[in-house]
């Protein structure tokens, strides 16, 4: 299973990167509301893709089809590479068949159903995005309906990679790999959780001392006069 950070921040982005586990970026508006709104938006895309490479995908606002495409054209025009994320709508679905008709690759999101993966996968999208965390939020069950989706995929050898989207917690990552997601897009936060363990650092923290006590014992000991 791949990773993705699902981030606009350049800082939490340069560090992941700098971790060397990164596969690409998934943005959303949200996450790039949060950001300085005196950046423009397309050169800080453009900047997040320089740093991770791969894959990124860019999601579009318009609700209708001619809208989408209109959006995906513009983005592809200045960012080849960008995947197009579309939201899981009647007009989405139209807008995700025509770009694979012309070889752009959309990642369809806000999919929180097995039904709505099967319709996603039928429009022709690349990727799908099947959210974990909001459907905890209401009291449901994302990884039940994840599990669900890999097995369909599984079971009808289906080709859009499925990525585990709106992680909260380092067992969601743990669990979407088990169930065989093809891809996780974490916050940055789960991904420092994800990378730490009290034994790790308290290990880390013994065998650092032990190396520190170890120098000094040596040290003593070239000081010591040899008695003949
Ligand atoms: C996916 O690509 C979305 O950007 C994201 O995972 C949304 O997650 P949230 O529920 O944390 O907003």
């Amino acid at each position: 299973m791949r990773l993705f950070v699902d981030s606009a921040n350049l800082e939490e982005i340069r560090t992941a990167a700098s971790w060397g586990i990164l596969s690409g970026v998934t943005t959303n508006p949200t996450l790039l509301a949060k950001e300085d709104p005196t950046v423009d938006i397309r050169q800080r895309l453009k900047e997040i893709h320089a740093i991770v490479g791969g894959h990124i995908s860019i999601e579009v606002v318009s609700t209708d089809t001619a809208g989408m495409l209109r959006e995906a054209e513009e983005i592809v025009s200045w960012l080849p590479e960008a995947v197009i994320k579309i939201p899981m709508t009647p007009e989405g679905m139209a807008a995700v068949r025509e770009l694979a008709r012309q070889g752009i690759p959309t990642n369809v999101t806000l999919v929180f159903s097995p039904a709505q993966a099967l319709i996603a996968a039928n429009a022709g999208a690349r990727f799908i995005s099947v959210f974990l965390g909001r459907l905890d939020d209401i009291g449901a069950d994302g990884l039940q309906v994840l599990g669900t989706v890999c097995e369909i995929w599984e079971r009808q050898g289906l080709e859009a990679e499925i990525i585990a989207a709106s992680l909260r917690h380092p067992m969601h990552l743990v669990e979407a790999a088990r169930l065989g997601a093809d891809i996780a897009t974490a916050p940055f936060r789960v991904l420092q959780q994800a990378m730490k363990h009290p034994l790790t650092e308290s290990g880390l923290h013994s065998f650092l001392a032990d190396y520190h006590r170890l120098q000094e014992a040596q040290a003593r000991a070239r000081q010591v006069p040899l008695v003949l």
